[in-house]
């Protein structure tokens, strides 16, 4: 049964770790998480993107194929179904579909109106026992091959959102998605610990956590911060374990690549991926 992010995060924020969010693209990588999760004990939230919900024919499939796959595979720790940086639209698309969580990411747009449209979402969640995720100050990350640095939320504004009643407030601190350049000036903790001080026991994420230095990520979570979303990092892992197996070439002779075979090393690959990274957080045993 998938359940919100809600006690989840809470527990995290008093028990001093992180949960791991990991984005999913396909069966593998969604199996390849669940099973790390329940071998390490692990609560997991699985992150759905707008793009790779398309990807896979819609949020129902999602719905259905994550459902059916934790009860034919006997998962039984907290697994949260959470769509990552949604648009309004696609916020009202995964409440209808069945997801547990959402993220209205209004970060793009004027204060105010990013918290007109996050109340209307907190109602609506609230509605249908779902968590609802917010952001402030846009996180960065590459486009056309341009990186921009990620912006650093204004605490007053943060506190305002979280004050609507979210689940867990996404503040960027100069965090970016994808790989981190190499004139990054680090996170903000001081950033992070003013978004904590104002908004108290709420969960912070953290988004952009590939390549984060492992100091970083355990100061942030000592600063408040209660899930942390790793993509980039199993997608190099996956893409990385492929193109060796596809190097060694044994299976180009004859019938070609037996596409369960073919899938299966990028799948291993992920799960070391996930299971460093849960190790790296804390939330091993914490199911
Ligand atoms: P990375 O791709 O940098 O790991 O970031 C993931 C993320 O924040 C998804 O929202």
């Amino acid at each position: 049964m998938l359940v919100t992010a809600k006690e989840m995060l809470e527990k995290a924020v008093a028990g001093h770790y992180a949960v791991g969010q990991f984005n999913i693209n396909n069966l593998e990588w969604t199996k390849a998480i669940l099973t790390t999760a329940q071998e390490l004990n692990s609560p997991v939230i699985l992150g759905v993107s707008e793009g790779a919900g398309k990807y896979m024919t819609g949020y129902k499939t999602v719905v259905g194929m994550v459902k059916g796959m934790m009860e034919e595979l006997n998962i039984t720790v907290p697994v949260a179904l959470h769509l990552d940086h949604g648009s309004y639209e696609g916020c009202l698309k995964c409440v209808e579909a069945g997801f547990s969580s959402i993220m209205f990411d209004g970060s793009h747009y004027p204060i105010e109106e990013n918290i007109a449209k996050t109340k209307e979402l907190v109602e609506i969640c609230a509605k249908n026992n779902m968590s609802l995720e917010a952001e402030v100050g846009s996180i960065g990350g590459e486009e056309d091959g341009v990186v921009g640095m990620g912006e650093c939320a204004d605490p007053n504004e943060c506190k305002s959102i979280a004050d609507l009643g979210v689940t867990m407030l996404a503040a960027g601190i100069g965090n970016i998605h994808g790989k981190y350049p190499a004139n990054w000036q680090g996170l903000s903790f001081e950033t992070l610990a003013a978004v904590k001080e104002l908004t108290g026991d709420m969960p912070l994420v953290l988004h952009g956590g590939t390549g984060i230095p492992a100091d970083m990520i355990k100061k942030a979570i000592s600063l408040g911060v209660a899930k942390i979303n790793v993509n980039t990092e199993c997608q190099l892992s996956f893409a990385e374990a492929t193109r060796k197996y596809i190097e060694a070439g044994k299976d180009l002779e004859g019938k070609g690549f037996d596409p369960r075979k073919l899938l299966a090393p990028g799948a291993a690959a992920i799960k070391e991926t996930v299971k460093e990274k849960m190790e790296l957080f804390g939330s091993v045993g914490k199911a």
